[in-house]
């Protein structure tokens, strides 16, 4: 049942290139425009939303985090990502032309499902992107895009995130569509670069001999950092709880721009910190701040292992070890950045002997609050 893997997760990870194609799939009609799975929502309702919240939990935030770039910078439409707890909780301003956006593999989190719940009583629209079909979200919301990665397994989520951030892609492009949005122009262009992210994956997944040695070689560290800006951000933060929650060592992702604002002062010799560098083609030379930023901590002793694009050697004077992955345009870099992560806390985790399928304290759906 696990394909001849050690693990779920493992198997999981090898199976992230057809998560993104299958979850591709279908998506245009006749007329080559973007659907959605469901649609129980006028049209025009969906061309009147003039703000978008994201609520999602863990892993599933972070894709949300992913599609608040894409969303912004396809659709133009003012886009929010927040924690479905806090959401439900503090009280949120919304109007029927608020879209609540949940994104959830399973379907069932409570806490997600409380603040889609709320948001309806509110009189906002609500989509969700969800991995289980007929769940209770997605029969509980106005659309329905399903991610279809199959089903996960292993308690840490990989191929759901994957799936979930090229959903969300798809979402910004078919908002983009509706209002007319830049990124309806180049939505065909989009969905074909997506196209050749699957192969792209298996590539990365060829190269992770390094990364699992270096993960075996820190199977006794207390304490791992992982920077990364703009999509690369919620990367970091996903790097970070991949390696919390299956290797039960402390990490922390952060924004790099952040760096100097306090985080910088946790550097000292030999402190472990993955940095994610944006693609050379990113816009605002995000990729020459982040470069200086690896610069900074270097300085200051951090061991940095630096995820770059093949052809990046401006980081190479400032890397401990440099683990490469196949150019892409910047905006889908996330679904390559975050595979060598993936494979580093499930590897280090198993170096320590611990169950990597289900980690202590953590359950595959929570169902409660
Ligand atoms: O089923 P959901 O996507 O709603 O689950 C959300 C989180 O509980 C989930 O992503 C969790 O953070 C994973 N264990 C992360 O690996």
């Amino acid at each position: 049942e696990k394909g001849g893997y050690a693990t779920f997760m493992e198997k999981e990870i090898h199976e992230q290139p057809h998560a993104v194609a299958d979850t591709l799939l279908g998506r245009t009609d006749e007329d080559g425009r973007l659907t959605l799975d469901e649609v129980r929502i006028d049209e025009e309702e969906l061309r009147a939303v003039d703000r978008i919240v994201i609520v999602a939990c863990g892993t599933a935030a972070y894709a949300g985090m992913v599609a608040k770039y894409a969303i912004e910078h396809w659709a133009r439409i003012q886009c929010e990502v927040e924690l479905a707890h806090e959401f439900r909780y503090r009280d949120p301003v919304l109007t029927p032309h608020t879209l609540v956006v949940s994104i959830s593999q399973s379907g069932e989190t409570m806490d997600t499902l409380m603040a889609v719940k709320h948001a309806r009583s509110l009189g906002a629209k609500t989509v969700s992107i969800c991995n289980t079909h007929g769940a209770t979200i997605p029969r509980e919301s106005d659309a329905v895009l399903y991610t279809h990665a199959g089903p996960e397994i292993a308690v840490a989520s990989t191929k759901a995130f994957l799936a979930q951030i090229t959903a969300c892609y798809i979402l910004g492009l078919y908002l983009a569509q509706l209002h007319g949005g830049a990124g309806a122009r180049n939505a065909e262009e989009v969905m074909r670069q997506l196209q050749e992210v699957p192969a792209k994956i298996t590539d990365v997944l060829g190269r992770m001999d390094r990364v699992k040695e270096i993960a075996r070689f820190m199977a006794d560290t207390r304490s791992v950092l992982f920077l990364g800006r703009h999509v690369g951000f919620p990367v970091a933060m996903e790097g970070a709880l991949k390696l919390k929650e299956l290797a039960y060592i402390h990490a922390e992702g952060f924004a790099a721009g952040e760096l100097k604002h306090g985080p910088i002062a946790l550097i000292e010799p030999g402190q472990p910190v993955f940095v994610v560098v944006p693609s050379p083609s990113s816009p605002h030379n995000l990729h020459d701040k982040v470069v200086s930023n690896i610069q900074e901590i270097r300085a200051r002793g951090a061991r940095t292992l630096v995820i770059a694009e093949d052809g990046d050697e401006a980081v190479v004077p400032f890397a401990d070890e440099v683990i490469r992955v196949p150019q892409a345009w910047w905006m889908l870099d996330p679904l390559l950045t975050v595979v060598p992560l993936q494979v580093f806390a499930c590897e280090l985790a198993t170096a320590k002997g611990l169950d990597v399928d289900q980690p202590r304290n953590l359950a595959k759906s929570v169902t409660v609050e």
